[in-house]
Order: C-alpha cells, then structure tokens, then sequence
C-alpha cells in the first residue's frame, strides 16, 4: 500500500500553523465578545435542504461544491459549505425569536469540493459572525467596523481593502436585473460560455466575472447602484455615512454582488492582493428574507466570515507559545523529585519541560530545543543541600536558587 496521504484540499495544523490558527480565533473571540456577541457551535453537517434552497440552486456552491451524501438511514445531509445557513436553523429550531436582536461568533471547519490552490482548500476554516433581528444600518456598520478593528488587531489591516456595495431590496434587484439582461443579450455572442449559462440562471454573477472578453463588456454595463429605489439608496447611504464616521477607509465596488443568493442590501468584501488568485479574505452581507425562507418569522440578519487560513497566510507575527522551564534531574532520586516539582509548577501555571530520559547533554539540547529559557538543574548535591541549579539558557549565566525562591519568583520566571 503506497504511503497514506491526506484527502487532497485538505491540510494538518501543525506547530506554528496551530499557533497561528489559535491566535487568528482567540483574537477574533476577544474582540467579538467586545461587541457582545456569544459563541454558537452548530453541527458539522445538516440537512442538504438548510443550503440548497437558501444558498440558491444555481450558486457555484449548491450546483457542484457540496459535499452531499446520504446516511445509513436514508437522510440526505450535507457537510456545511459555510456558516450563515447553519447559525439561521439553529435560531429558527431554537425557538429564539423573544431573544432577539440576537449576536453570534462561531468558528469551525467548511467544506467546498473546489479545485485547491494556494488560499483555497477543500476543508477551510471560518470565522464569523452574524447579528439577527436589526434591519437598520447601524446594524452594518457595526459588522463592518468590527470586521476592520479585527483586521487590525491581528496587524493584517494594511493588506487589504474594504470594497462594500448595496444589491438593494427585491423590487431594486429585479428591476436591474431584467434591464442588465438585456444589455448582455445585446453583446451574447461575445460572452463566455460560463457567462452564456448564467444569463439564464444568474445574470448578476456574470459581474463577477474573471474572464477577458466578459471584463471588457462588463465595464459597459448598467450599474446596480444607480437602480437602487429610495429605501436602499438610503439604507446604503447611511452605511457609507457610519463607516467616514468611524474613519474606516472603503471603495464602492458597484461589480461586487457575491456568490450567495441570500443577500440583500449591503455586501462587502475585504480583498487583499497578497494571496494570488484568492482576494477575498472575509466576506458578509445583510440577508433580510434568509430566516422567512428558512420558514422563521421575518427577521433581518447581517454578519461576515472570514477564511482563517487566508488570514495565517497574511500574519505578520504573532506570539509564539509561552517558553518552558526546563527541569534537568540526574540520578534517580532527582527525577523523582523533578516529577514532583514539574507537577507543582504546572499546577502554579508553568510551562514545564521534562524529559523523558538522557544524560544531562542530551536533556541540555532538548531543553535549547523546547526554546526553554530556563534550565534548573538536580543533582544529588543540589538535593542535599536545598540548592537547585539554575541556568538562564539565552545569556549562559549559573546560580543557584532554593525551590521556595523557585516558586517565589515563577511569575517573572513565565513571562
Ligand atoms: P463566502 O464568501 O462564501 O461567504 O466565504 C467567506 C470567506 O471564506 C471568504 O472570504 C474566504 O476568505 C473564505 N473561503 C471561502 N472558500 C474558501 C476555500 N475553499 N478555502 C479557503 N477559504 C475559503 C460565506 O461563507 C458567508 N456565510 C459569509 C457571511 C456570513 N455572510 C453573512 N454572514
């Protein structure tokens, strides 16, 4: 049997990747919590209908990213292909509309069977939000805002841009959409055959469009903004006017419509051009009509999700694991007394590096390569006489220290 890899598109977290991983959630739980949002976990898979119908039938997701299969009992489920539909199910089974406006923070593995690439997995992670129950702006730029400040605190902001743009209510949307299909209808012939399909199913993707020819014909195309009605003009306005407020920098992209067909109203995206083809870093949007066709009452919703591996790739820095205290016992009464005082330290919040074995210059080199910045050494002299051997690994400096002073000074000896 040829050595066993992984399913291709997805990866293991390992050392620094898991580091990097646990600082990317930690950081976004911290700051969310800020905003009062609480953590919701939602199951792995669902029902393939909490996706196909609210995702829509001809998103690039439901028409042939899903991982979809049936159980032993016959139920067609779905492993989730993002968050948002997910998080509505869990408040409409919940029973949780006397709660609302209701704010989550969720975190955990999608799965999208799409081509990978650097950025682009077929097992990702996201981190997201959504806000449910308020339907004015306020609501937006709360998201938004919070989406930027998190990009700043993992030190990422300058890498990206915030490109924001309204799809508008139904009536604006359907309005525009007869109108750009008929400008497409005009130049078909040179469409792309991608583009071609979509006139039929999904006219507004076509804005979305990568390809040469469908570029060129795009930039002559009606803009949705200027079809909006009063009540989203106004709606977006106000969003615009919330984020100069906050001084947080953004472009009008009025090609931006996104992948899923539950928006309505805003969409944004935070794109970067240091991850080759895979812009997008966090995405989100209003989705006002998602709980009603998910058969709640009516409740407006706004949130974001951000892909954490695009988010590692773009860290700068981020803190490495606490350094350990490495323990050095030689002979057997020192290893007895080193479990002991490992065990003790531990309990007091240390980080402990215990070897399982070696002479001392092997113990010294595993020490160096735990990154300890400390070694203490036991002996039996040091066990007789009640003086441990202590080693500042960085700077080469000896001493000797008393296990009372050992535990006295651990706080200083962590940080
Ligand atoms: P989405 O744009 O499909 O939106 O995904 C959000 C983010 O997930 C993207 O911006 C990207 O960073 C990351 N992502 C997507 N696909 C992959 C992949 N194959 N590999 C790695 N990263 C990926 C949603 O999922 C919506 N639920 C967002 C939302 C929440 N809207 C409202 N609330």
């Amino acid at each position: 049997m040829s050595q066993l890899q992984p399913v291709r598109g997805t990866h293991d977290l390992l050392f620094d990747e898991a580091r990097k991983y646990e600082y990317v959630v930690q950081t976004a739980r911290q700051l969310t919590a800020r905003y009062g949002f609480e953590e919701i976990q939602t199951p792995i898979f669902e029902f393939a209908n909490v996706f196909n119908r609210t995702l829509g039938d001809t998103s690039d997701i439901v028409s042939k990213e899903m991982y979809t299969f049936k159980d032993k009992g016959d139920d067609l489920l779905c492993l989730r292909p993002e968050g948002t539909a997910g998080i509505v199910r869990a408040f409409i089974s919940n029973e949780l509309k006397r709660q609302l406006p209701l704010k989550f923070f969720s975190a955990g593995p999608m799965f999208r069977y799409e081509r990978p690439q650097k950025g682009r997995y077929r097992q990702f992670h996201q981190l997201g939000v959504e806000l449910l129950g308020v339907d004015t702006p306020q609501a937006d730029i709360e998201v938004i805002s919070q989406a930027a400040m998190l990009l700043g605190k993992l030190g990422i902001a300058d890498l990206a841009t915030l490109e924001i743009n309204s799809i508008g209510d139904k009536d604006s949307r359907d309005f525009y959409r007869a109108t750009l299909v008929a400008y497409y209808k005009s130049h078909e012939a040179r469409l792309s055959e991608d583009s071609k399909k979509r006139l039929a199913t999904n006219p507004l993707r076509i804005l979305d469009s990568k390809d040469k020819n469908d570029i060129e014909i795009n930039a002559g195309a009606p803009k949705l903004t200027e079809y909006l009605n009063d009540v989203s003009q106004a709606k977006f306005k106000a969003v615009q006017a919330g984020l100069e407020a906050l001084g947080i920098p953004f472009v009008v992209n009025p090609s931006l419509v996104r992948g899923l067909d539950y928006y309505c109203h805003t969409v944004f995206e935070f794109r970067t051009t240091h991850l080759g083809a895979q812009d997008a870093i966090l995405s989100g949007g209003r989705y006002d009509g998602l709980v009603e066709l998910m058969g709640g009452d009516p409740t407006p919703g706004v949130g974001y999700a951000a892909g954490i591996e695009r988010l590692c790739l773009l860290l700068k820095s981020f803190p490495g694991a606490q350094r350990p205290i490495s323990l050095i016992p030689l002979g057997e009464a020192a290893e007895k007394y080193c479990l002991k005082l490992s065990h003790q330290l531990r309990s007091e919040g240390a980080n402990v590096d215990l070897a399982y074995g070696g002479n001392m210059s092997n113990r010294m080199k595993k020490a160096t390569r735990a990154n300890a910045r400390y070694a203490v050494i036991v002996g039996e002299n040091e066990l007789k006489n009640g003086q441990l051997g202590f080693k500042n690994l960085d700077t080469g400096e000896q001493s000797t220290l008393s296990e009372a002073d050992l535990l006295r000074r651990l706080p200083e000896l962590m940080g």
